[in-house]
């Protein structure tokens, strides 16, 4: 047997430096030639993932684990916010970001069905179908030519005593005109979704400091599917600078629960058995509270339930 004698990360070690050398040697690029078509996107990827994506394997760790994390805290930083949620696509994303808003703990900045959101007319469709889906109403506001953004002239028209949020994308990795449209979710109390699927690393100078795009509204999402600029095959990603909003992102993210153990952790918080919750039983087990979906808890049970109040 190839192994024999071999202790686990020693055959671990072998396995990833043949991996390395069959990447080197079997997925190496060819230089680009005059005339040749040019791909607008694709994978770019080399030995470096190849050997990480086999790592992963050989943990067969198959929910989200170290990779995860790490992945989480490391995009955080590279966009400038403290939080991170990874999701299996740019479409759950928005989802995700959109469902965020409608929580209970938002109060009366909550999303309610019915309620108004501010998007554009020519926009990817899952930027739009989370409103929908909800039951919110989305309104559509035009683009501007060649720009392909929102047409920032159009917002306060399409204000009313219901609208709650904006929720646009920076088209083709163009920024739209976001000092415009924070400046009018600040003033009208709105909240911000930016889908950056398609601008992930682009820059917008806001009065002076450079923020990459996705982090100036309150969340942003991206997508990692082959044409977008990074890509783990399928894969999307939510982000936000706020403490509250990420909590209920996690919450809404793992199926609505309270407990933010991760995989195979138990009672981080210490208080797993100690809390009361509504009108369950005492002692009734924090790690099984779904309030977000499962359980019909008012807001401030929630509040407490989620280590808010
Ligand atoms: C602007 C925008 N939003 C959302 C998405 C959805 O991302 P995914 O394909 O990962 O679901 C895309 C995908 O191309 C996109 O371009």
């Amino acid at each position: 047997m190839h192994f024999t004698g071999k202790t686990e990360s020693e055959a671990r070690a072998e396995i990833l430096e043949l991996t390395k050398e069959y990447c080197d040697r079997y997925h190496e690029k060819k230089p680009w030639r005059e005339g040749e078509r040019i791909p607008y996107a694709g994978r770019v990827y080399d030995a470096t993932d190849m050997v990480n994506l086999v790592d992963s394997a050989l943990d067969f760790w198959l929910t989200s684990g170290r990779y995860t994390a790490e992945f989480e805290r490391r995009f955080a930083e590279y966009l400038g916010v403290p939080y991170c949620t990874l999701v299996n696509s740019g479409s759950s994303a928005n989802l995700l970001a959109f469902m965020t808003l409608t929580s209970p703990l938002l109060g009366e900045r909550a999303v309610a069905r019915g309620d108004e959101v501010i998007t554009v007319a020519a926009a990817f469709p899952t930027t739009v179908a989370p409103i929908v889906q909800y039951g919110a109403i989305p309104v559509f506001v035009d683009i501007t030519l060649p720009q392909y953004n929102i047409d920032v002239s159009a917002l306060e028209a399409a204000l009313s005593p219901r609208t709650k949020a904006v929720m646009v994308a920076h088209t083709l990795g163009n920024p739209f005109n976001l000092r415009t449209v924070r400046n009018f979710c600040n003033k009208y109390d709105l909240w911000l979704i930016e889908d950056n699927c398609d601008a992930l690393g682009a820059e917008y100078d806001f009065d002076g400091t450079v923020y990459k795009t996705g982090t100036v509204g309150d969340i942003g999402t991206s997508s990692f599917y082959p044409p977008h600029h990074m890509t783990m095959g399928e894969g999307g990603a939510v982000y936000t600078r706020d403490t509250y909003l990420h909590k209920i992102m996690r919450s809404m993210r793992d199926w609505g629960r309270d407990c933010i153990c991760p995989p195979g952790v138990d009672n981080a918080c210490h208080h797993r058995f100690d809390r009361q919750y509504g009108t369950l039983p005492a002692g009734y087990d924090h790690k099984y509270v779904y309030s977000h979906f499962g359980y019909n808890l008012k807001a401030t049970d929630m509040q407490a339930a989620v280590g808010l109040s």
